[in-house]
């Protein structure tokens, strides 16, 4: 089936008889018709200063999906003797993502399956093995339910060309759910006021807020989601929240914050997201893992949860193709 992954200001991600088609050098705001997809390219953000990538989501050590409370649709596993699927995904959104030559690669939580620490090795030889010292970390909640002082650093700042990354823990010892603690609302504001470059925070666990709401997940508490916003609203350089989690793609504003989500990497769609800082503005694209292998896994969990899943983890072109603007603080 053709579809388009996501659409750039000059660039757009299809899927094209069932490979991964990259096309470049579009001109922005025009209309582009191939293999019976018509799309319109983002609207001019000038030139490029830096590119980031974000993965989550990425499940080191895990062996079977699609199970989820009640079991609907049953679990799917790699055959005997194939790679485990997180390799499979893993190597594939790496290799794809050097190819974009980031000058920064953040890894937004569930590292691993359960915290083991020959999934966690199993990581970093995936990720630091390929972006070295480009790539930052944090947990997620299958990094610290069963075990303690995995990349639990609570707070991370990444300074790119025209975008600083504040990278927070947002995980807790044996919890599903999420939470900011008062230290890292106070570390957000300052390394906010301390540049006047655009901001974008990261974690693992999406905020739940009355125009985001849970949808069924455990992610961030109601009261330190509203304490973030409190603080996003006061730091105008401030324009997005972007978190993994709920393995979809999805993207809400409120206050004039972007609330995002990115889908997983380990499963349907194999997603992971670009950010072109450019001059007027942060255009987010989402990729997917593009081997025949990974393509491969990721037909098969397309169809997992009753065949919900699809539209589920992809959303909305809109949820996944957008330009941020590049505010700052004065
Ligand atoms: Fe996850």
């Amino acid at each position: 089936m053709n579809e388009i992954v996501s659409i750039g200001t000059n660039s757009a991600v299809l899927v094209v008889h069932d490979e991964i088609v990259h096309l470049e050098n579009l001109n922005p705001g025009t209309t582009t018709d191939l293999e019976g997809l018509q799309f319109r390219t983002l609207s001019e953000a000038g030139g490029l200063l830096s590119r980031v990538v974000t993965m989550n989501d990425v499940h080191f050590g895990e062996t079977s999906c699609g199970e989820i409370e009640g079991n609907i649709g049953g679990a799917l596993q790699v055959e005997p003797g194939q790679d485990p699927y997180p390799e499979i995904m893993n190597r594939s959104a790496c290799h794809d993502a050097q190819k974009l030559n980031p000058d920064a690669v953040i890894v937004k939580g569930d590292l691993t399956n359960a915290g083991k620490p020959e999934e966690f090795q199993a990581f970093l030889e995936c990720y630091v093995g390929t972006f070295g010292d480009k790539v930052s970390y944090v947990r997620g909640n299958h990094d610290s339910y069963h075990a303690e002082g995995v990349a639990d650093t609570p707070l991370q700042i990444i300074d790119v060309l025209g975008l600083r990354i504040i990278l927070v823990d947002t995980a807790r010892s044996g919890e599903v759910g999420g939470s900011l603690s008062t230290e890292q609302l106070l570390g957000i504001a300052e390394a906010a006021l301390a540049t006047n470059d655009t901001v974008i925070v990261m974690g693992h666990h999406p905020l739940v807020l009355p125009e985001a709401p849970a949808d069924g997940h455990r992610s961030m508490n109601e009261t330190d989601s509203q304490a973030f916003m409190n603080v996003a609203i006061r730091h105008k350089n401030i324009v997005a929240y972007t978190a993994g989690h709920t393995h979809r793609c999805r993207r809400v504003e409120v206050s004039g914050i972007a609330i995002i989500d990115v889908a997983a990497v380990k499963d349907f769609p194999g997603a992971f997201a670009e950010y072109q800082v450019r001059e007027h503005g942060i255009v987010q694209l989402v990729h997917r893992a593009s081997s025949k292998a990974a393509l491969s896994w990721a037909t098969r969990t397309s169809s997992m949860f009753a065949g919900l899943y699809r539209d589920y983890a992809m959303g909305d072109l809109t949820d996944r193709s957008f330009t941020l603007p590049r505010r700052q603080s004065s």
